[in-house]
């Protein structure tokens, strides 16, 4: 084995505030509109990739099983983009676990290629700047972007690759937002977001969503630079209500929901009109993103844990940015 050829990197899955879905350029993950998300400190995927002359295609081991068919294939073409910056021909090895449920709407794809991608440039010897490091991990899943950087994040949606990127909007220390995940369901979903994003355009909804969005991204900034709760909840619900109407809507339709998942947001709405902050988001999966400020969150724990249906809470506060390990 080549020595030298091997690095290993952490990052955490990241959820959006204002949602990103459908692509203005499918082939390089250039979004439709520009979103906004809190990086998921505590959940984390860890990923080591090693480049050597002793494989002879790319592997890929997901929690110590041997993947290929499609999950390969996909990593191998983002393998390939760093093959061709660095100039490195060799293939890789890529070893990656995470500590939540893959596939559940809980941005996994987001923080393996924030992985994936820190950990092969630095394998292959490749020193990029993070908004390189942010551009390259887009290319791998659009989301993951977002997870090159810690804190509260925003991703300029951009016209071509160059422009399209993830920057830090405030440091994980801005505001103590606790997001609790209301796990109703662990199966890996059964359409991806790669194929969800496909289907956007067959919404007649999508279009005004993708038009509103710039008004919902400057709410959602300002409401999470002068810690508003209250306006950020109102544009939070509003975004991930229009995300699932444009799923419901596509042809053929997305239902991500479950009945569990409907029960939680009736639950989220009524205890914020009786004055507790809390609000609700959901990406694509059933599980319910519960996102209150650190001094309820123990309450609205307890409250969650009562809703029939919640099998498993998932704790984050906002998290650092993707590292070297
Ligand atoms: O990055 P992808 O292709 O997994 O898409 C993510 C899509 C949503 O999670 C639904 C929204 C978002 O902005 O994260």
């Amino acid at each position: 084995m080549t020595p030298g050829y091997t690095a290993a990197a952490a990052a955490s899955p990241n959820i959006a505030l204002i949602k990103y879905w459908g692509n203005r350029i499918p082939v390089l993950r250039v979004p439709a509109n520009g979103s906004i998300s809190i990086t998921l400190g505590g959940l984390e995927t860890q990923t080591r990739v090693t480049f050597s002359e002793e494989w002879t295609q790319d592997r890929l081991i997901l929690e110590g099983k041997v993947i290929d068919g499609r999950a390969l294939s996909r990593v191998a073409t983002h393998l390939d983009l760093i093959r061709q910056r660095s100039g490195v021909t060799l293939h890789a090895c890529v070893e990656s676990t995470s500590n939540f449920p893959l596939g559940a709407g809980i941005a996994s794809s987001a923080s393996a290629f924030a992985a994936l991608t820190l950990a092969a440039c630095a394998a292959a010897g490749l020193s990029l700047s993070s908004i390189e490091l942010s551009r390259l991990a887009r290319r791998g899943s659009g989301s993951a972007c977002r997870s090159i950087f810690g804190g509260f994040v925003e991703w300029h949606a951009g016209t071509s690759d160059e422009d399209s990127y993830a920057e830090p909007l405030a440091p994980s220390e801005h505001w103590g937002l606790v997001n609790l995940v209301a796990l109703v369901h662990r199966e890996h979903k059964a359409v991806t977001s790669a194929e969800g994003h496909l289907l956007a355009e067959t919404s007649p909804l999508q279009a005004a969503r993708v038009a509103g969005a710039p008004d919902r991204l400057r709410e959602c900034r300002e409401a999470l630079l002068s810690r508003d709760f209250d306006r950020l909840a109102r544009v939070v619900e509003l975004d991930s209500n229009l995300l699932h109407a444009v799923m419901m809507t596509s042809d053929p339709a997305l239902f991500y929901w479950l009945p569990d998942t409907l029960r939680i947001i009736h639950a989220v709405s009524e205890w914020r009109q009786k004055g507790l902050p809390v609000c609700y988001t959901i990406d694509a999966g059933p599980n319910v993103h519960c996102l209150c400020p650190v001094e309820v969150a123990q309450q609205v724990d307890s409250l969650l844990r009562r809703v029939p249906g919640v099998s498993t809470l998932l704790r984050s506060q906002p998290g650092d940015a993707a590292r070297l390990l």
